[in-house]
């Protein structure tokens, strides 16, 4: 079976392709490198992943833009499956530049479904809890000692897929997301492609550089290494439901081993309530192992932050069968050894 990865140099990306070329397929990565505008300075991060690749059988690399739909359509060719992970990731780009956002999250996707309408692939997508966008702060919620809860009972096991997207706001980076998402299903629908949406909460992991603005919990820690100061947007008490990288790839190939029955499906796909943790929880547990305390600095809240957000994965325990196995305690730690493992990458932070 041949894959194609977009995004295959980022973060999700290049553990998806590793997961598939690990079990024998052959596995097309296609990136254009826009991350390396965060590390400019530093080809060592930039590129980390994109080398990394190199070392593994079956992957092939091209350098493409999703924009540009004879560059899709080529990487594409004869590949039965699209895990499309490529993407403009952070909210503030997309505040700064919304035509670029749109072009390359909504556009792009269409570009990625026009080539696999031409090949039949079977497609995941990556998609996003902020196309829930703002309507998620209208539930009501307590603030505990170190959290906030939702008072919700409705809303206990988190938020379901039929969670209302209409009559909030989304920001930039939410609408083209949400954009993407609707052609996902569309496609299902219309031309009957074998299409599944994955709503990701917060996805951490090994070989995830994470910067200020997205991939909070790697950020966190790497700070922690080099003792930076973190700064916390409100005052910390905000929730996430974090899943470790290796149980979003079961996620994909359980979706993927029943796609024909799953078509146009929408799941949320995150740690769930047994992983929805505050950051003021997340610091104290870095600060546990690692045996040092973190630089905190505090600021007003940002802009369509949501205070809770907490995946309600009942539908794909039901209809994948998927349940997170790792804690978000051990996926932490994980992640820490590796980053002190791998300590001199993060000089140029
Ligand atoms: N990491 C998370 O917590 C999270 C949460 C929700 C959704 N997502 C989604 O998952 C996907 C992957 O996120 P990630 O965390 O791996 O981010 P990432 O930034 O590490 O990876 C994205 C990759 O896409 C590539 N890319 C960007 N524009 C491109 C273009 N025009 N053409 C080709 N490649 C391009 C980048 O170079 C990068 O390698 C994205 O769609 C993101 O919206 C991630």
């Amino acid at each position: 079976m041949k894959v194609l990865i977009t995004g295959g140099a980022g973060f999700i990306g290049s553990h998806v392709a590793e997961f598939f070329s690990r079990k024998g397929y052959e596995v097309v990565v296609l990136d254009n490198f826009a991350r390396s505008e965060v590390f400019k300075k530093d080809k060592k991060i930039s590129e980390y992943n994109w080398n990394y690749l190199k070392e593994l059988k079956n992957v092939r690399l091209v350098k493409g833009d999703i924009r540009k739909f004879e560059e899709v359509k080529n990487a594409s060719r004869g590949c039965s499956t699209i895990v499309h992970a490529a993407a403009q990731v952070a909210v503030t780009t997309s505040l700064a530049d919304p035509f670029l956002d749109f072009e390359i999250n909504a556009l792009g996707t269409l570009n990625v479904l026009e080539a696999a309408r031409i090949n039949d692939s079977s497609l995941i997508f990556t998609s996003t809890n902020k196309v829930y966008g703002e309507n998620v702060n209208k539930i009501q919620i307590v603030e505990r000692e170190n959290r906030y809860e939702y008072y919700d009972e409705k809303f206990k096991e988190g938020i379901p897929e039929d969670f209302p997207i209409d009559l909030t706001g989304h920001s930039p980076y939410g609408c083209s997301k949400l954009a993407a998402d609707v052609y996902v299903q569309d496609y299902a629908h219309t031309y009957g492609l074998g299409t599944v949406i994955f709503r990701q909460s917060c996805i951490y992991g090994e070989r995830q550089f994470g910067v200020e603005d997205q991939g909070w919990v790697a950020w966190f820690l790497i700070s922690s290494l080099l003792s930076k100061t973190i700064t916390i947007y409100g005052n910390g008490k905000q929730v996430r439901d974090v899943l470790y990288i290796e149980d979003l790839l079961r996620a994909i190939e359980l979706a993927l081993s029943k796609i024909s029955s799953l078509k146009g499906e929408v799941f949320n796909i995150g740690g769930g309530i047994n992983n929805a943790v505050s950051l003021l929880e997340v610091i104290r547990y870095i600060e546990e192992i690692s045996g040092k305390s973190l630089n905190l600095g505090f600021s007003e809240w940002r802009k369509s932050d949501q205070k809770v957000y907490i995946s309600n994965i009942r539908k794909a325990k039901e209809k994948l069968n998927w349940d997170p196995k790792v804690s978000w305690k051990e996926g932490i730690k994980r992640v820490y050894d590796w980053i002190i493992k791998n300590k001199s990458l993060f000089s140029a932070y």
